[in-house]
C-alpha cells in the first residue's frame, strides 16, 4: 500500500514535469495548476485522500515524498508562469521593464531667466520693469531717437514695415520716448523685449530676438553715474572679479556712445573661446541721452541729463549656459528646452 502510494506520487510528478512546460498560455498554465494541486479535485489531493487507509507508521514516509512532489510541482508552475509572461510580453511588443516616462514639467526658458536675473539685478539699484509695443511707429523707433528715416537701419530691407510708417520695432529704445512722455524725471527704467530685424536666421543671426533698454534720466546725471551702474551691474550679474571697459563707439541717440565689454569670467582674461582670445566679451552699446532725444520727449535739456544702455539677454544666456547657437533660443525644440527643466 505505501509503495503504491509513492509510486502515484512519483509517476504524477513525471506526468507534470512534461505536460506543466508544454503549456503556452496564463490560462492554459491555471488549468494545469488546479488539476495537479486543486483542493478538492486535483490529483495530489486525490491520491492523498488515500493516506487513511494507511498505518499510522507507514503515514510519514508517504507525507514526505508527498511534500516532495508537491514543491516540485510548485516550482514547475512558477517558473513556467515568468517563461509565459515574458513570452507574452515579447509578443505583444511592449517591453513592461521600461521605465516610465517622466512628467514633462515647465520651467522658464534661459532667456526669460536671465532677463528676470538681470531687472533683478537692476532693481536693486533703483530701476523699475517697463514695457512697451512690439508694433511701433517709425517716429517712435528712429525719429524721435534722432535717427532720420534715411538712416540705413531705417531702411526696407532692415526693417519689417507692418504698414507705411508702422513697423516691428527694431530695438527696445522707443521705450525710452514712451517712458519720458509719460514721466517726469527722475526716471529709471529697465524695459525687456522682443525686437525684429530683418536677419538671416544662422547660428549668430535671428530675425527677432529679445532685447533689453536701460535708461536714468534727472538733474546733475554723468557719465561717472553710467560707468559706477554698469560696474556694479557687471559685478553682480558676473561676480565680483568682473572689471567693465567702454570703448569709444556712436549710436545716433547717445552723445558721447560706447561700447561696454565685461571681462571675460570664463577664463579670467587669459583668452578663450568664449571671448575670442581677447579676454574680454561685449555686452551692451550704452552712452549719454542725446539732448536732442530728451527734447523730442519733452523733457528740458538744459535741466535733465540722462544715460541710456541697451544689451541682449539672448548672448548673455548663450555665455552662461554655454549654447553655441542662438537658434536654439528661437525654436521650440522640447529636447533644448528639457534641459533647463528643474
Ligand atoms: N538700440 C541699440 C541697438 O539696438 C542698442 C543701444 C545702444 C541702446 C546704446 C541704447 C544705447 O540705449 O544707449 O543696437
Amino acid at each position: 500500500m505505501t509503495s503504491e502510494l509513492i509510486q502515484a506520487l512519483e509517476a504524477l510528478e513525471q506526468e507534470a514535469r512534461t505536460a506543466i512546460p508544454a503549456t503556452t498560455t496564463a490560462a492554459e498554465l491555471e488549468q494545469a495548476r488546479i488539476r495537479f494541486l486543486g483542493r478538492k479535485e486535483g490529483r495530489l489531493t486525490l491520491i492523498m485522500r488515500r493516506l487513511g487507509e494507511l498505518k499510522p507508521e507507514e503515514k510519514p514516509a508517504v507525507g514526505a515524498v508527498s511534500n516532495r512532489v508537491k514543491n516540485a510541482i510548485t516550482e514547475l508552475l512558477d517558473a513556467r508562469e515568468a517563461e509565459v509572461a515574458t513570452a507574452q510580453r515579447r509578443s505583444s511588443g511592449a517591453d513592461l521593464t521600461l521605465p516610465a516616462r517622466r512628467r514633462w514639467q515647465g520651467a522658464l526658458h534661459p532667456v526669460t531667466r536671465i532677463v528676470d536675473e538681470i531687472c533683478e539685478v537692476l532693481k536693486e539699484l533703483g530701476f523699475t520693469r517697463a514695457r512697451g509695443p512690439e508694433a511701433e511707429t517709425d517716429w517712435y523707433n528712429f525719429t524721435a531717437l534722432n535717427t532720420s528715416l534715411d538712416h540705413p537701419a531705417a531702411d526696407m530691407h532692415d526693417t519689417f514695415y507692418l504698414a507705411p510708417g508702422i513697423l516691428l520695432r527694431s530695438h527696445t529704445s522707443p521705450v525710452q520716448i514712451r517712458t519720458m512722455q509719460k514721466y517726469q524725471p527722475p526716471v529709471r527704467i529697465v524695459a525687456p523685449g522682443m525686437v525684429y530685424r530683418r536677419d538671416p536666421f544662422d547660428a549668430s543671426h535671428a530675425p527677432g530676438f529679445e532685447q533689453l533698454e536701460g535708461l536714468a534720466v534727472d538733474e546733475g546725471i554723468t557719465f561717472v553715474d553710467l560707468r559706477a551702474t554698469i560696474a556694479e551691474f557687471a559685478r553682480r550679474m558676473f561676480g565680483s572679479q568682473a572689471e567693465v571697459r567702454f570703448r569709444p563707439s556712436y549710436f545716433p541717440f547717445t552723445e558721447p556712445s560706447a561700447e561696454v565689454d565685461v571681462s571675460c569670467t570664463v577664463c579670467d582674461r587669459i583668452g578663450c573661446s568664449a571671448c575670442k582670445g581677447t579676454g574680454w566679451i561685449e555686452i551692451m552699446g550704452a552712452g549719454m541721452v542725446h539732448p536732442l532725444v530728451l527734447e523730442q520727449a519733452g523733457y528740458d535739456a538744459e535741466r535733465y541729463t540722462g544715460f541710456a544702455f541697451g544689451m541682449g539677454p539672448g548672448r548673455i544666456a548663450m555665455l552662461r549656459y554655454q549654447i553655441p547657437d542662438i537658434r536654439l533660443l528661437y525654436e521650440s525644440d522640447v529636447r533644448f528646452l528639457q534641459q533647463f527643466a528643474l
